[in-house]
């Protein structure tokens, strides 16, 4: 037995408090599914138990159906993988239709992530979206070429991400609405506080890196689309630095995510200010990754003499030595 445990003795990692508040919603364990990979949620039904999961952000949704990139659409990189899937979905009215009767049945509550070329795209996807039920929030991907701008990611400018967060803001009438950060931004402390004046209820830190991989022989690029968005464990790191400086500069709660595998990289990003995580390139090995993390997650706070996840957000100790 541990002094940890002995100190615990009477309990069990069964009695450790996961749950989290983020604004009004509650989530029952801080692991949430990411978006793009884990589908609309129903693919993964047969393996995972969705009913256990924190929550889970769907692909995202655009105005019009789109086809996406022209394969190779992955490709594997030391400690991560290249993604170019150019943001295929099968659009928002059909994600109403098709989709979200059946996963509405499940007991997990569903964000839906949102993205469009204009503002109009947003505001129109979330108008639609605002009529249904079965959804607990929105997560706007501001990663995504301003068609207005000449093809300026939102996310990369200040003022253009915050003028899609104020009409999004407008349009979400009914269900909170958090902001996924592009983490390339040469300040995201003044980034986030522009959000969260323009009423973004969470942040979520952050989507993948633009990236490459190149074949010198074939001269050719690994991926049909060119370039692509790195993620896994490679961007841990870099994207952890980004969780901490967010956190110190807003109030509202973020959600961090970037190379989630174990129980520990989930407690770093809490320990560096999130409320919660997200899991997103790990689920391609495991498609049970997330679900099986809360367990993992539970017996490391219980190792620690901890009962709430709560206790340890935040707590990084900044010192310098
Ligand atoms: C295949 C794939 C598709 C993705 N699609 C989306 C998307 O539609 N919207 C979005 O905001 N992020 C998308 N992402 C980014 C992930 O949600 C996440 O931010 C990123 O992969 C970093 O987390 P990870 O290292 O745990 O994968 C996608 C990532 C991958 C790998």
């Amino acid at each position: 037995m541990t002094s940890s445990s002995a100190a615990n003795s009477g309990r069990s990692p069964a009695d450790v408090d996961l749950s989290v508040a983020i604004g009004a919603l509650r989530f029952r364990n801080p692991i949430l599914a990411a978006s793009g990979t884990f589908g609309y949620g129903l693919e993964f039904a047969h393996l995972v138990d969705l009913n256990r999961l924190g929550g889970l952000v769907t692909k995202g949704l655009s105005r019009e159906p789109i086809e996406g990139a022209p394969a190779p659409r992955l490709c594997e990189t030391p400690s991560g993988m290249l993604n170019a899937v150019g943001l295929q979905n099968v659009g928002v009215r059909a994600f109403v239709e098709q989709k979200l009767p059946a996963l509405r049945k499940f007991d997990v509550p569903v964000l839906v992530n949102v993205f469009g070329y204009c503002q109009e795209d947003y505001i129109e996807v979330i108008r639609v979206l605002e009529d249904t039920e079965g959804l607990v929030g929105y997560e706007l991907n501001i990663s995504c070429p301003n068609v207005k701008k000449g093809g300026l990611q939102f996310g990369n400018d200040p003022i253009g991400a915050a003028e899609v967060t104020r009409v999004a803001r407008k349009a979400a009438v009914k269900r909170p609405l958090w902001v996924k950060l592009s983490p390339l931004i040469a300040d995201i402390g003044l980034m986030a506080r522009a959000l969260e004046a323009e009423g973004a209820d969470a942040l979520t830190v952050a989507n993948t890196y633009p990236a490459m991989a190149v074949d010198h022989r074939t001269r050719r690029s690994r991926l049909g689309n060119l370039t692509g968005g790195l993620s896994g464990p490679a961007i841990k790191p870099i994207t952890l630095r980004l969780v901490w400086e967010a956190s110190k500069a807003v109030k509202i709660p973020v959600v961090g995510l970037g190379g989630i595998e174990t129980a520990s990289d989930v407690l770093d990003y809490i320990l560096m200010g999130a409320t919660a995580v997200q899991v997103g390139t790990a689920s391609f090995t495991d498609p049970r990754a997330s679900e099986r993390l809360q367990a993992k997650v539970r017996e490391a706070l219980f190792d620690s003499n901890l009962f709430n996840i709560s206790e340890l957000r935040g707590k990084f100790h900044a010192e310098i030595s």
